[in-house]
């Protein structure tokens, strides 16, 4: 991505994350998380292969996720059922629970070559100015670092197909560049990173 262009992306991420919020209750998260957890882990850290971590996500990022499942924006079979009948509530209580719990590390087997290619790719293709030096996250942008491995492979691969749902845009055009060599690679360095949760 030119620098300009990555400079406006970066102003962009400032404004699109305003959400309709009332002060958001962690302990009816925790509640409503109930029926989240067959999949996603009791506190968020999943232990399913392909199943993404929710703790220590940025809660803006886990929100929008949300709205964009409830509205249709995003599509999965398995998920889509889950947020179809949750209130804008619900998804905030929600994300701040999440955002509350301490990520752990998943584990996986990642190829250290592969790691090692990605990094250099994550400098290059600018992923740390959105995702933060350590992938941690940051408002609508989430953590990758520590996320499941299979899970990064098929987001970067949708990016790419441009079939992904993403919030407004910038992430697709962030994956236009990338080889399927490189979104193996960078997949193999997300997933070998200890997760840190957003600030
Ligand atoms: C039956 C399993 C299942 C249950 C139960 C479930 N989910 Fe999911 N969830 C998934 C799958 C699978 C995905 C990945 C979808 C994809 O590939 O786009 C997902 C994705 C997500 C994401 C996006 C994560 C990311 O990093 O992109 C969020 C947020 C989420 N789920 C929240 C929830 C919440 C909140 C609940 C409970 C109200 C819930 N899920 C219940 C299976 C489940
Ligand atoms: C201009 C900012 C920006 C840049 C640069 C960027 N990202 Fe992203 N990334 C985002 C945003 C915003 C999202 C959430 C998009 C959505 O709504 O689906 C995201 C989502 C992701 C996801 C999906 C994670 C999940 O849990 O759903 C992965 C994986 C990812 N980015 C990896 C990368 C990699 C690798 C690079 C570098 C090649 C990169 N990103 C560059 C902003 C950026």
């Amino acid at each position: 991505m030119p620098p300009s262009l990555l400079i406006l992306s970066v102003l962009m991420l400032t404004v699109v994350g305003a959400l309709p919020v009332r002060a958001a209750d962690l302990e009816a998260g925790r509640r409503k998380a109930e029926p989240c957890g067959a999949c996603h882990g009791a506190d968020g850290n999943a232990t399913i292969v392909g199943m993404p971590s929710l703790a220590g996500q940025p809660a803006w990022f886990t929100h929008w996720a949300l709205i964009k499942f409830r509205d249709g924006r995003r599509k999965d079979p398995v998920m889509s059922p889950f947020a179809a009948n949750l209130s804008d509530a619900d998804m905030a209580d929600l994300s701040v629970y999440y955002a509350a719990q301490p990520p752990r590390r998943r584990p996986q087997v990642v190829d250290a070559a592969k790691a090692a290619a990605g990094k250099e790719l994550a400098t290059l293709h600018h992923c740390t100015s959105c995702h933060r030096g350590d992938l941690s996250g940051q408002n609508q942008v989430p953590r990758v670092a520590g996320q499941d491995l299979e899970y990064l492979r098929k987001l970067l691969r949708a990016y790419k197909a441009q079939t992904a749902g993403d919030l407004e845009g910038l992430m697709t055009q962030a994956a236009q560049p990338l080889s399927e060599a490189d979104i193996e690679n960078l997949a193999h360095f997300m997933a070998s990173l200890a997760p840190a949760p957003a600030p």
